[in-house]
C-alpha cells in the first residue's frame, strides 16, 4: 500500500501527469502509454518492461520527444547482467503457476498413488520450450510427482531438462532452431512439419500441456493445432503462456479461459500479477540493479561503450539505437 511506499522514503502524489512532467527518472512494469509519453520531458530516462518491436507508435513517440528509453526486455543475457533480468525474475514465476494452475484445473492427481482403493497413475504434463519458464514448470511438475515429457528446438536444453527428471522429446534437426545470443530462432517447413506430427503424438497422451515457446520479436510458433486439441483426452489443460506473443496454440484467446471440446485453453498473458508479492520484489530488484548499474558519481552515465546499457537502450537523443527495433519500424514505415 501507499504506506509501505511512504516509510522507505517515498512521496505519494496523487497525478502520474504531475510526476511524469517533473521527473527525470520514471520506472514502471508496462511500457507508457502515448498519452503518458506526451507528458514526458525531453532528455528523461525512461525504464520498463518494454516490447519495442511491438510498440512502435511509443517507440515513435518516445523517439519525438528525445526520451532516453530503456527496455528490460533488451538487457543482455550475460553473468554480469543476471540480477537485472526482469524477463527470467518474471518468467520463473510464471512457469511456476501455470503448473499450479493447470493442477487445479485437472480433476486428477498429480503424482502416482498406491492407495487401498488402487493405484492412481501419475498426470502427464507436455512442457513445450525450455527456457526459463519451461525450466521453471518442469521443477514445479515433478515436484508435484508429474511425468514430465519436453520439447524445445535447441538441443542444448536436453541436458538441464534430464537434470530435472524429465524426458527430453528429440527431432533430428542439426541444432536448425538455434539462434543468436542463445535463443530460438525461427525453423525451415520441412522441420516444422516433423515437429508437429511428434508433438502431435506426444499431445494425444497429455493430461496438461504448459507451452512457453518463444522467438525474441517474432510472434509466438504456433505448436498446437485446432486439429491436435480435438485429438487431446477429455478434461485435458493447455497453459498457454505464450499468449502476450499470440500464443503457441492456434486456439488460445489472450486473457480468456476458453474451452473446445472439453479441452481447457488457459491464455492469461501475466501470471506474475498473481503472484504480486513476489514479482514486485523482484522486479524491484532487477531494475534497481540497473539503475545503480548506471549512477556514477551521483548521475545517471549513458556509457554507450557498456554492453548492458548500450544493449538495453532503445531511443536516444531522438534516434531508435535498438538495430531490431529499427528495422521493424522500417518495415512498417
Ligand atoms: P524464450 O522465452 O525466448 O523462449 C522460451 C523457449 O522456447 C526457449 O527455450 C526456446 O528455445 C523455445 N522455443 C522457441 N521456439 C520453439 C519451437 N518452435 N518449439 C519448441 N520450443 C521453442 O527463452 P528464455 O526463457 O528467455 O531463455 C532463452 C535463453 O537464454 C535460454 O538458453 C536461457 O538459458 C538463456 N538465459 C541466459 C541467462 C544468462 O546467462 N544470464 C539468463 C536467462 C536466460
Amino acid at each position: 500500500s501507499n504506506i509501505d511506499f511512504e516509510e522507505s522514503g517515498a512521496k505519494i502524489i496523487d497525478s502520474s501527469v504531475d510526476l511524469y512532467k517533473k521527473a527525470d527518472v520514471v520506472l514502471k512494469v508496462q511500457h507508457p502509454t502515448v498519452e503518458e509519453i506526451s507528458y514526458f520531458s525531453s532528455g528523461m530516462v525512461f525504464v520498463s518492461l518494454f516490447q519495442t518491436t511491438r510498440n512502435l507508435n511509443e517507440v515513435r513517440a518516445m523517439t519525438d520527444i528525445h526520451v532516453t528509453g530503456f527496455s528490460m526486455h533488451l538487457i543482455p543475457r550475460t553473468t554480469l547482467a543476471q540480477k537485472m533480468d526482469a524477463l527470467s525474475s518474471q518468467a520463473n514465476i510464471s512457469g511456476y503457476k501455470a503448473v499450479l494452475v493447470a493442477a487445479s484445473r485437472l480433476g486428477k492427481y498429480m503424482p502416482l498413488l498406491m492407495t487401498a482403493a488402487g493405484t492412481i497413475r501419475p498426470s502427464k504434463i507436455l512442457v513445450l520450450g525450455a527456457g526459463v519458464a519451461g525450466l521453471q514448470a518442469i521443477a514445479t511438475a515433478k515436484r508435484l510427482g508429474a511425468q514430465v515429457e519436453v520439447f524445445d528446438v535447441r538441443p542444448i536444453v536436453k541436458e538441464q531438462v534430464e537434470s530435472l527428471g524429465a524426458k527430453f522429446v528429440e527431432i533430428d534437426s542439426n541444432g536448425e532452431g538455434v539462434g543468436d545470443g542463445g535463443y530460438a530462432k525461427e525453423t525451415s517447413e520441412e522441420y516444422k512439419k516433423k515437429q508437429q506430427e511428434l508433438i502431435h503424438k506426444h499431445i494425444a497422451k497429455s493430461d496438461a500441456i504448459i507451452t512457453t515457446a518463444l522467438i525474441p520479436g517474432k510472434p509466438a510458433p504456433i505448436l498446437i493445432s485446432k486439429n491436435m486439441v480435438s485429438d487431446m483426452r477429455p478434461g485435458s489443460v493447455i497453459i498457454d503462456l505464450a499468449s502476450e506473443n499470440g500464443g503457441n496454440c492456434e486456439l488460445t484467446k489472450k486473457d480468456e479461459i476458453i474451452e473446445y471440446n472439453s479441452v481447457t485453453i488457459d491464455g492469461t498473458s501475466n501470471f506474475p500479477a498473481t503472484m504480486p508479492i513476489h514479482a514486485s520484489e523482484l522486479y524491484a530488484k532487477n531494475i534497481s540493479a540497473f539503475i545503480k548499474y548506471m549512477i556514477d558519481d551521483g548521475k545517471i552515465k549513458i556509457d554507450l561503450e557498456d554492453e548492458i546499457i548500450s544493449g538495453s537502450l532503445f531511443t536516444y537523443k531522438g534516434e531508435i539505437t535498438d538495430d531490431t527495433t529499427r528495422k521493424v519500424m522500417d518495415l512498417n514505415k
